[in-house]
């Protein structure tokens, strides 16, 4: 399509931004669906969030997505936020409202979107959640909000494992939520759970490790969801199968993010399944590239 003077600009705050794979996915669904709009990057330098978000307001950006280090700096900046962004603390989309942007968090409901596509259940199951960064507060929010029966966290500091489970006890009431030690997992009752992997560990170029590798373990793991999605299979996901699980990488939550996205600018629209597939097939691409 042609820029025009009434093409309508997009972009993802970031930094670093150079690797982001959300500006050739939404240009590929903007042409897909006829949107007048460019999608680019838009590399923030630390300490300048404040003047990006009013610069691109006063500037008429369609919208905005926001991603490391920014998502929960740039939602002092915001004129609303949606009540599951604000719970789980972390902005990733930016609407035009009235007076500013209102901020999303898609991730959580990008996750949610994936775990339902493959047809794994979350309520009254128990659930294992490997980490308490920010992804596992996303994913640990969506979990207890969509009835999990119980939610283990398991995390390298249980300090920080206790404090995301105490948040998400005040969210969601007496919800079962518990904390242990990665080095803890002999600790969880007998049963087959589901697991989101949302560390860092195993990540490219860290392929060779999986933050707990002990087989035994895997066999208490019936589904699970890595959110890395580089390389496409990490070692968790292969320990996983190998123990005769279901195992899938983060590619289909961070399509699902963006596609909540998209839809949210242009609530005309609804992507199809045929759109959603091209993207994954051109991200997969790009990412085979790379690797
Ligand atoms: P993100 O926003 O991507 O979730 P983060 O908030 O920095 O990133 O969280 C990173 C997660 O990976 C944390 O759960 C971290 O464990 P700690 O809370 O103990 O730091 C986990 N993590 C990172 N490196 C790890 C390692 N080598 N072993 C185990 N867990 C690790």
């Amino acid at each position: 399509m042609m820029i025009s003077g009434k093409t309508k600009v997009y972009g993802i705050l970031a930094n670093p931004v150079e690797h982001s794979l959300s500006p050739a996915m939404h240009n590929f669904w903007s042409k897909q669906t006829n949107k007048d709009m460019v999608y680019v990057p838009l590399k923030v330098e630390p300490g300048q969030v404040k003047e990006a978000v009013k610069g691109a307001w006063a500037m008429n950006l369609g919208g905005m997505n926001v991603t490391v280090p920014y998502k929960q700096q740039v939602m002092e900046h915001l004129s609303q936020i949606d009540e599951d962004a604000l719970a789980i603390g972390a902005v990733n989309t930016l609407v035009p409202a009235e007076t500013g942007y209102k901020g999303y968090n898609t991730d959580a409901k990008g996750l949610l979107r994936a775990i339902k596509e493959k047809n794994i259940e979350i309520q009254g199951k128990r659930w294992v959640l490997l980490g308490a960064g920010g992804a596992a507060k996303a994913a640990g929010y969506i979990l207890m909000k969509e009835g999990a029966k119980q939610l283990f966290i398991l995390n390298r500091s249980v300090e920080k494992g206790e404090a995301l489970a105490k948040e998400l006890k005040q969210i969601f009431g007496k919800g079962e939520v518990k904390a242990m030690a990665l080095s803890q997992w002999r600790e969880l009752p007998e049963d087959r759970y589901s697991c989101i992997q949302s560390t860092s560990v195993g990540m490219f170029p860290d392929k060779d490790h999986s933050p707990i590798e002990d087989s035994e373990f895997f066999k208490r793991i019936d589904k699970a969801i890595d959110i890395i999605y580089t390389p496409a299979e990490t070692k968790f996901m292969r320990l996983v199968k190998e123990a005769g699980g279901a195992a899938y990488n983060g590619l289909d939550m961070l399509i699902y993010q963006g596609v909540i996205a998209y839809e949210l600018w242009h609530p005309d629209i609804k992507l199809t399944m045929e759109q959603v597939k091209g993207a994954k097939a051109l991200l997969t691409s790009m990412l085979e590239g790379k690797l």
